[in-house]
């Protein structure tokens, strides 16, 4: 935060997390697909203008969110994906490298473990086994927002699979009119619901943000059964400061930091 701007901050503070290798969550060392690749999904929204970068099903670069960045910056598109994606990141100067850690090819091992072929390379038929990572950052600073996100969606998923987050509307949205929204969670009904414009909207429309998150996640709860077997986060933050959050099962922490000092919040899931 100190001198950058928000964009910057959005996308430094992403970076660090994927550049952990020790958080299994994102980027370096994320938990893999059913082929045991990483695979990443980041996008990043600027409520000043709505223009927005996003890259998905990427293999061995990282941060993608700064990937996300430069597609926002240096093309006229919104949406780069897959090897296509990472031909383009390599031209940008990123080296690509192995995503793979000690940790994750153990836990990858134990998961294919017992499991015959077909179950791991048609893992894409079954029931997903629900654990994934996320991380989502919205961002304001004199009434300008930016929404940024990272994953490596669901774990064991299959290969070329695309969630909500990189997914303008879906896993995040900035309207400087407005505010900004984010999701995580299951990111195929966050991406069925349009989970974070559904909730700008709301705002825009006089709700608060918590009213506005509250009402994304009971619609889902009413209408799309799948969405209460996993967690389906959806927190908004208004141009005043305000923010809110609801999870549509389980339990969601949300870390606010405001003037350098930061707290957490658990939200305890609308179906309970
Ligand atoms: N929300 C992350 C994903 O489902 O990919």
């Amino acid at each position: 935060m100190q001198g950058k701007d928000l964009l910057s901050c959005v996308e430094q503070g992403l970076a660090a997390c994927e550049l952990d290798p020790s958080f299994l969550a994102i980027g370096l060392g994320a938990l893999p697909n059913s082929d045991g690749e990483v695979e990443l999904d980041a996008a990043i929204m600027d409520g000043r203008d709505l223009s927005a970068g996003a890259a998905c099903a990427v293999r061995n670069i990282v941060p993608v969110i700064s990937l996300a960045r430069k597609v926002k910056e240096k093309t006229p598109h919104v949406m780069l994906a897959g090897d296509q994606a990472k031909r383009f990141a390599i031209e940008q100067g990123f080296e690509p490298r192995n995503l793979m850690t000690a940790e994750n090819i153990r836990r990858y091992d134990e998961w294919r473990a017992g499991r015959t072929e077909k179950q791991y390379v048609h893992a894409a038929g079954e029931a997903y086994e629900h654990r994934g990572d996320t991380v989502t950052l919205l961002g304001l600073e004199d009434g300008h927002t930016v929404a940024g996100c990272s994953t490596s969606g669901i774990a064991w998923k299959a290969p070329g699979r695309v969630g909500d987050s990189p997914i303008v509307g879906a896993g995040l949205y900035a309207d400087d009119e407005v505010g900004s929204a984010g999701a995580t969670g299951l990111g195929e009904e966050l991406w069925k619901a349009c989970a974070s414009f559904r909730a700008v909207e709301l705002m825009r429309g006089g709700k608060s943000p918590q009213e506005a998150c509250e009402a994304v996640a009971r619609q889902m709860i009413r209408r799309q059964p799948a969405a209460s077997s996993m967690a389906c986060v959806v927190f908004a933050l208004a141009k005043n400061g305000e923010f809110g959050a609801a999870t549509t099962t389980a339990e969601f922490p949300l870390w606010i930091c405001r003037d350098g000092r930061s707290e957490m919040r658990v939200y305890k899931g609308l179906d309970g």
